[in-house]
């Protein structure tokens, strides 16, 4: 795979398809504004080391699913300024891919300086099934670029026009960021030093059995909390009240913990939980065993036992895998397990790799040192492909001649 420092960026416009798609909310006057910038942080290295090398950068990026229209809610403008703030030099904004001026403003780009074109989604090529639609956007891309350089790893799972398709116009290479992730993911993956300990949350184990099924070789002690975990403990025949279940998925879940113990990994499930009838803590909270949820309650965070336990189990590892966050951790009421095991990460000596999407999300909302994380990815559904095992487009492509 080539890197930025394996092609001629000196004087060349390189065409740079970032992730930028980050959370935005709507402020008092109808304003979009940008809650969580870690995408936009972790995209400045490749921008920086792109300009010391003379390069003329034209981003490209995606917000949200506009599925081939123009929201005006899902614009990059705002993005655009903030990335000019964290690069330190304004980007130039680029409206319309199709615009008559699109591409006298790429060219008249000088070394070190950005422009960025509006959300790439708003064109419906970007997402399209049929590969002939995807090309003839590429095609169009490629007219703004002499070379491409992939560093949004959130869209590499995507096969998509300003993904995949544009890298078989031009010459190739992966940014900064995707080389860190992918770096970190090989490590986790082929290379863990042991004890390896993984952690998963999140609501829905559907989401997490093809992960489970790819690290159920590689792994020793496997930690689930959050949502998921109650199928774990109905399929132990428990009952769970009325916490989030997936019935269909019991049978796979029973197999799993069979095929774990013959495998001789310790799945460790919650012996206590916080319940409560409201996800939104309006309700009384409290904490009970396990295995005695009382009907009419929700779980919606491990307890603190199940914190301890976690936290020690991560203590004794030396590598370990987050992905998912343990409860309801928006709410106060149900933060405690997933600060816990943030925390428990932050603080052990293990080589230490945070899953993208939520659990990323987590470790900024609850205020936690981001440097005390060996990785934090900024893919939720490419972390979580890596994970399963599967092969990413976006990353096969830099591979191909
Ligand atoms: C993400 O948010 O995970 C990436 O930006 C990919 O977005 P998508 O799931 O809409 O393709």
């Amino acid at each position: 795979m080539k890197t930025i420092d394996d092609i001629d960026v000196n004087n060349q416009r390189v065409l740079l398809r970032a992730d930028l798609n980050a959370p935005m909310k709507q402020d008092a006057n109808g304003v979009m504004q940008i809650s969580d910038d870690g995408r936009l942080k972790a995209s400045v290295a490749t921008i920086n080391d792109l300009r010391k090398k003379n390069a003329k950068i034209v981003i490209l990026a995606h917000l949200g699913r506009p599925k081939g229209e123009g929201k005006p809610e899902l614009s990059l403008k705002p993005i655009a300024k903030r990335l000019g703030e964290l690069v330190g030099i304004p980007i130039t904004f680029i409206d319309d891919l199709n615009g008559a001026d699109t591409l006298t403003i790429v060219n008249a780009l000088k070394p070190g300086e950005i422009a960025m074109v509006e959300n790439i989604r708003y064109e419906k090529d970007e997402t399209s099934k049929d590969a002939t639609e995807r090309q003839k956007l590429a095609k169009v891309l490629a007219t703004l670029g002499d070379v491409f350089v992939i560093d949004g790893f959130g869209v590499v799972h995507r096969e998509q026009a300003s993904v995949t398709d544009i890298a078989r116009l031009l010459p190739k290479a992966a940014g900064r960021l995707v080389q860190a992730e992918q770096k970190a993911f090989d490590k986790v993956l082929n290379n863990p030093v042991r004890p390896y300990v993984v952690v998963l949350g999140g609501s829905k184990v559907s989401d997490k059995l093809g992960v489970i099924n790819n690290l159920i070789s590689k792994v020793d002690k496997l930690l689930i909390g959050g949502g998921m975990a109650f199928t774990f403990l109905k399929a132990q025949g428990f009952e769970v009240g009325d916490s989030l279940l997936e019935v269909d998925r019991i049978d796979e879940v029973k197999q799993l913990i069979k095929t774990a113990q013959e495998k001789n990994v310790e799945i460790v499930l919650p012996v206590d939980v916080v319940i409560s009838k409201e996800l939104d803590g309006s309700a009384p909270v409290s904490v009970v065993d396990a295995h005695q949820i009382p009907v009419g309650q929700k779980g919606l965070d491990i307890g603190p036992k199940t914190s301890e336990l976690f936290a020690k189990k991560i203590a004794d590892a030396k590598t370990v895998v987050w992905n998912g966050p343990m409860g309801v951790f928006e709410v106060n009421a149900f933060a405690s397990g997933t600060k816990t095991v943030a925390q428990a990460l932050a603080n052990s000596d293990a080589y230490s790799v945070v899953g993208g999407g939520d659990s990323a999300a987590a470790i900024r909302l609850l205020g936690l040192d981001e440097s005390k994380f060996d990785h934090i990815s900024t893919g939720g559904g490419a972390s979580l492909e890596l994970l399963e095992g599967k092969v990413l487009p976006g990353l096969a492509v830099l591979e191909e001649v």
